[in-house]
């Protein structure tokens, strides 16, 4: 299977078909891999990976599902890199893509990401940007397919910022035909054009009302207030108490809802520990699940 995209930088590039196809494709790798049945379906690929931010499960997840696909990646901080001295973005891509298979880049300005997959004849994925984190949600719908064996139907409650990982949420919910509540602070909301483009094939709500975003829900999502771009100090406050997701908000999801969250939390503010750590919680699995869905997505992109 081969995607008709070059690049994945905010997973609108994806067909409802390829998505659903990642995620299945993503469940048969982690089933295969603890089978102790590992294909090298990547032999002697290799991922060049560009952080501008700092990062834990992409970096490793990353890094480790090359190493399990038989291919090599390479860690680059881009205070490394001749771009910290002022080498351009285009003569970037175009040297790398002599060397590598593929580019993943963290970066500030997700501007960056559309100059590199620009001038780069090798496939770019973002790793994180400041609007979209499309490889979370690769995660994160792998994880809800395996946790309620379906997609198509489901309501998922955000609360909280309508941020990067909202923004490719809303695309995850649309590609999937999934019904999505969202409720932020005014001046908090996830991009207009995003939004207007995933109600094409979605039910999208923007609300206030935390309470009203969970009715029903069947999962139930949320991330840190203060993302690695923001500078604002005081951003934190303008959430709380309202959008904290807590057990008494949690319980007026529907009884077996999951808890998410693309981690890191911080515990105490945009959710309690009784909710990120009590039973409906699928945190562990979401993170373990970036390295398959990854592998899978590598594979999709990057084999002929
Ligand atoms: N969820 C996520 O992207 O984690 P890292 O910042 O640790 O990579
Ligand atoms: N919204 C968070 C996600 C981290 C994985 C950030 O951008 O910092």
């Amino acid at each position: 299977m081969k995607l008709k995209t070059k690049n994945l930088l905010t997973l609108a590039e994806l067909s409802k078909k390829e998505f659903s196809q990642l995620i299945d494709f993503s469940i048969k790798l982690k089933r295969e891999l603890k089978q102790g049945c590992n294909k090298p379906l990547l032999k002697n690929k290799t991922l060049t990976m560009i952080f501008q931010k700092p990062s834990t499960r992409t970096r490793v997840s990353f890094e480790i599902g090359m190493y399990q696909l038989g291919g090599y990646a390479i860690n680059l901080s881009s205070n490394d890199m001749q771009l910290s001295r002022g080498e351009s973005i285009e003569d970037t891509a175009k040297t790398l893509s002599r060397y590598t298979d593929c580019i993943m880049a963290r970066v500030y300005d997700h501007y960056l990401l559309e100059k590199l997959s620009e001038y780069s004849s090798v496939p770019v994925i973002n790793g994180l940007s400041d609007s979209f984190h499309p490889c979370q949600i690769l995660a994160d719908f792998m994880t809800i397919k395996e946790k309620k064996r379906k997609l198509k139907g489901l309501k998922l409650a955000w609360i909280g910022d309508g941020n990067n990982v909202c923004n490719s949420m809303i695309y995850g919910c649309s590609l999937s035909e999934m019904k999505m509540s969202i409720a932020t602070p005014k001046g908090f909301e996830p991009k207009r054009n995003v939004v207007i483009e995933a109600r094409k094939s979605s039910d999208i709500e923007l609300t206030t009302d935390p309470f009203k975003a969970i009715k029903n829900a069947d999962i139930v999502v949320t991330d840190t207030f203060t993302s690695i771009h923001d500078r604002d100090p005081k951003r934190t406050k303008k959430f709380l108490p309202k959008y904290q997701v807590n057990s008494d908000l949690m319980n007026h999801a529907k009884k077996d809802a999951i808890f998410m969250h693309c981690l890191p939390a911080k515990r105490g503010s945009e959710v309690t520990s009784s909710v990120i750590d009590g039973p409906q919680s699928v945190i562990w699995t979401e993170a373990e699940n970036r390295l398959h869905s990854q592998k899978a997505l590598l594979t999709f992109l990057i084999r002929a």
